[in-house]
């Protein structure tokens, strides 16, 4: 049984006092939903801000990203070791950060590998570009990523992640895969390759997430796929009815 996952994935919004005053806001409410892991992401600077709003109940705290070496000369990055203290989520492999920051599927296997040796659960993103989607290069191309990021990882450690699809011409578009599209993805490109890879039985453990738009009125359908386990929320997790959302989710 997966229990489903909600992380919402703040981006590079909310100052450290916006953090604590919407965690004050939503915190009680969040926290009574059962059924359901509730997680946020924040930047770097405001996790243990965060960490500090959230103490004593169930939600969850997550960074954006990390490097993948333990210490050293890496200028503006952060250790895994570091985010221990503060955080139990980790997203790896985020298309923005792909697109943006010069991400590769190796440079992303890596950071996988070392937030399990520090025993945070990465949730790492895969999906398709809109030329690739159109192109009807969706599903070689997610499980191509899906096989370049778990390469090397046994399956014990692969239970411990969550993946998050995540469909790039979705994000923070307005525009959402359908719920079926979504679903069969998900089945097809990420659970049938992480059943390849590893075992029909693991690819069932592992929680999938779907990312792109989530909505507190689209997640029930979402949610209603049978391979969707959860939700990487951005632009709605950064709103009050973030708390709807959740209750919808289950
Ligand atoms: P969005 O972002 O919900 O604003 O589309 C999702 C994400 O990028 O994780």
């Amino acid at each position: 049984m997966r229990t489903p996952f909600i992380a919402g994935n703040w981006k590079m919004y909310f100052t450290a006092a916006e953090t604590a005053a919407f965690v004050a806001q939503i915190r009680d409410q969040l926290n009574q939903i059962e059924g359901v892991d509730v997680a946020f992401c924040a930047p770097f600077i405001n996790i243990p801000t965060l960490a500090e709003a959230v103490a004593g109940t169930k939600i969850g705290v997550g960074a954006q990203n990390m490097y993948f070496e333990e210490s050293g000369a890496y200028t503006g990055e952060i250790a895994p070791g570091m985010l221990v203290p503060f955080c139990q989520y980790v997203i790896l492999g985020h298309s923005e950060r792909r697109a943006y920051f010069g991400e590769t599927d190796e440079g992303v296997n890596r950071k996988i590998k070392a937030a399990l040796q520090h025993g945070l659960t990465p949730i790492v993103c895969v999906g398709e570009s809109l030329e690739q989607n159109e192109a009807g290069e969706t599903v070689d191309f997610v499980s191509g990523q899906v096989r370049a990021a778990f390469a090397g990882i046994a399956a014990e450690q692969a239970v411990q992640c969550v993946i998050a699809y995540e469909p790039i011409w979705a994000i923070g578009t307005g525009k959402t895969a359908s719920a079926e599209q979504a679903g069969e993805i998900i089945g097809t490109a990420v659970r049938a390759t992480l059943a390849d890879v590893y075992s029909q039985e693991t690819a069932e453990t592992i929680r999938i997430q779907y990312g792109g738009s989530v909505k507190p009125a689209n997640i029930a359908e979402l949610m209603a796929q049978p391979d969707i386990d959860g939700a990487l929320v951005g632009g709605a997790s950064l709103k009050p009815d973030f708390v709807d959302l959740v209750r919808n989710a289950v």
